[in-house]
């Protein structure tokens, strides 16, 4: 359990740096973040370099004890760099370019850009690559952040036609994948082949995810090309970037293979991805100043896959932010609370954002552990408690990793993307399902790891697939070969790799365990709301529903009021046809969950639980005090059984 901080000395006169740094100490940091957006200072013209402001910052973090995470500046060229080549400015879907003056842009297929990159990484992993103090490195900064990937350049269609030829080889064979005869789409040749924009109306499905595919390959190469450089010049440091709260515009699994990544670190802004994703706003109101109970544990638990164990967060929010539609400030307590929560899903370090609020430019509205006068904030205050007390607990400190969960949920990149371009219904959105189902699982005091379908499923006992495009053979294998419950839910198998119905039509592949057919799918209006009942749980399918047939020995376990069958299964595998009222779908894990063996429990409002190294932690999001589950005679190594509003407390397994 380790606190860190991001800092910008570039930012602040010298004559404050020591002092900032005796004070980082103090608190108890002992990581700090600095240079991700420093490129103007470290080459204030082209091939000037100007280390030497850097170097003192780096001597003076360094010899105050701290150890450094260093980011690359790529995610800021500077002016000089822009004027040089307009070009790398990013083009918007309308083909307008973005400007600059602010941050992030450029075209990430750029070949005059990766060079620059490439340029300034090497010079700076150069000078820095063997500090002894620097024990991380960071590429770019939340790469695809403000809507600057995809980029519909000159640049980004050339390599898209490379990548198709790749792809397909044969122009015929693209024709035919892509079903290119409907409204006379075909293609004479790959360089015929333009981006998916602009056009009147839809596009071909298949085109939009190829592009889609090809932007997400593109974001893993560039960061790939810095992570080759670092990893010549900075042998023994850990590469990670830091990754984005619910964002899914690039394939995280498939960025993080082939030793792209040592550890997956996140930026975790808990009240502001409350406020915007598509939540219901009675949720949004309940937890404004607590955050979404689940709104971090998904990403952490998310992250912790990508990290393959090792994950980081490298921004917490600290206090309010600047960039959600309102920015309230935090319930007292949660600075400390989100700390926790971050560790015992198995963080390595919580890094906050940002040592001191800056008074201008643009996130001068934004919080720090220190006001812009340089008095410890209120963040900074909950901050110092959090490192007293972990300083003070050996428990605390020498805390193992995460056990692997019983339950497993799969989230899957390509998922959300054939949904994005292809909702069907407006309000349906593949992440905020696998978000409810997730909750589900939470609210019934479970740990639960959120993996690829690619990954080894075997040791799990209960897995569950909120909806996954296309099922493919290995996935199936899994099923057959392992002693897992399984749960699918709607739209599952609907669609084949190149974006077509499967013949056999939905599930496709899952029907070989589960005999089953979509015959027909519905987007419901919120006026449409078919009811059913499981149990003593009573509720409505929203959003999506689907007219099945049972085919061979698959029971049907539940109805919809007008007949229709809601849930099947055979053995151990179960398929949910519609998107369920949140209740409902508790209810539907609940008894999965039971029927594999795994205990649940019934959670009060707003408090959650995890596990994590012989330790249990509760935390309150909710605005009554509660009572954590723990046994009467628990050994608290942190609080105790009674739970105040952003509160948290720990307790050793018996
Ligand atoms: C992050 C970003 C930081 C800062 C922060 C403000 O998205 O990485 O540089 O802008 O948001 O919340």
């Amino acid at each position: 359990m380790q606190l860190g901080v991001c800092y910008y000395p570039e930012q602040w006169p010298r004559s404050m740096w020591a002092d900032d740094a005796k004070r980082m100490v103090e608190l108890g940091i002992t990581h700090v973040r600095i240079a991700e957006f420093a490129w103007s200072r470290m080459e204030p013209r082209a091939g000037e370099f100007a280390w030497e402001w850097l170097d003192e910052a780096v001597a003076t973090l360094a010899d105050a004890g701290l150890k450094l995470v260093l980011g690359t500046p790529t995610a800021s060229p500077p002016k000089w760099l822009m004027d040089a080549h307009p070009d790398v400015l990013p083009v918007r879907a309308d083909g307008t370019r973005w400007n600059f003056g602010s941050r992030r842009h450029y075209d990430i297929s750029s070949e005059v850009y990766r060079r620059e990159c490439r340029r300034i990484v090497t010079a700076m992993a150069e000078r820095y690559g063997r500090h002894p103090s620097i024990v991380a490195w960071q590429t770019d900064n939340e790469l695809g952040c403000h809507d600057t990937v995809p980029s519909y350049s000159d640049a980004a269609r050339t390599r898209f036609q490379a990548w198709l030829r790749q792809r397909y080889e044969r122009i015929d064979a693209l024709n035919d994948a892509w079903g290119n005869v409907f409204w006379s789409m075909e293609y004479p040749s790959f360089d015929a082949i333009g981006l998916p924009n602009l056009t009147p109306t839809d596009a071909n499905p298949i085109h939009l995810l190829d592009f889609r595919r090809f932007m997400s390959d593109e974001v893993a190469s560039f960061h790939r090309e810095q992570i080759e450089v670092l990893r010549e010049h900075a042998p023994a440091a850990d590469l990670l970037h830091n990754f984005m709260g619910f964002f899914t515009t690039f394939d995280h699994y498939r960025f993080a293979d082939d030793n792209a990544l040592d550890v997956a670190a996140w930026d975790s802004y808990p009240i502001a991805r409350t406020e915007s994703i598509a939540l219901p706003e009675e949720q949004k109101a309940r937890y404004a100043r607590t955050a979404h109970p689940d709104v971090s544990a998904f990403d952490h638990d998310r992250y912790r896959a990508i990290g393959r164990g090792r994950f980081w967060v490298m921004e917490q929010q600290a206090g309010p932010v600047n960039w959600a539609p309102w920015n309230p400030v935090p319930a007292r307590g949660m600075v400390r609370l989100w700390a926790y929560e971050a560790f015992a899903h198995g963080a390595e370090l919580v890094s906050y954002f940002r040592w001191r609020q800056c008074p201008y430019a643009q996130e001068q509205m934004h919080s720090g552990l220190n006001l812009p006068n340089n008095e410890l904030s209120p963040g900074g205050l909950e901050v110092q408690q959090a490192a007293r007390e972990i300083a003070q607990s050996p428990a605390l400190t020498g805390l193992g990793a995460p056990a692997r969960a019983s339950v497993a949920v799969v989230f899957d990149y390509e998922t959300q993307w054939m949904f994005e371009i292809q909702r069907h219904g407006k309000s349906f959105d593949y992440q905020t399902l696998v978000f409810d189902y997730y909750e589900s699982l939470r609210e019934l005091g479970l740990d639960v790891d959120i993996v690829s379908s690619k990954a080894d499923l075997s040791s799990y006992r209960l897995v569950v697939v909120p909806s996954i495009a296309v099922i493919d053979a290995a996935l199936v294998e899994q099923i057959e070969r392992g002693g897992a419950h399984w749960v699918f839910g709607p739209r599952s198998g609907s669609k084949t790799t190149t974006f077509a119905i499967p013949s056999s039509l939905p599930p496709g592949a899952l029907q070989r365990v589960l005999p089953m057919q979509v015959l027909e799918v519905e987007t419901l209006r919120p006026t449409l709301a078919p009811a059913i009942s499981i149990g003593d749980a009573q509720g409505v399918a929203n959003h999506w529903r689907e007219h099945v047939r049972a085919n061979g020995e698959t029971r049907i376990d539940a109805q919809f009021d007008d007949a229709w069958p809601a849930i099947l299964s055979r053995g151990k595998v179960r398929y949910v046809a519609a998107w369920l009222s949140h209740a409902l779908h508790r209810a539907v894990l609940q008894q999965a969950a039971n029927e594999a063996g795994i205990e649940t429990q019934q959670l009060a409002d707003g408090l959650r639980i995890r596990r994590r190294g012989g330790l249990t932690f509760a935390f309150n999001f909710g605005a009554q005090p509660v009572r954590a589950p723990a046994p009467a005679n628990a050994t608290f190594v942190l609080g105790d059984a009674l739970l105040k509003t952003g509160d948290v407390c720990a307790w050793q397994d018996a």
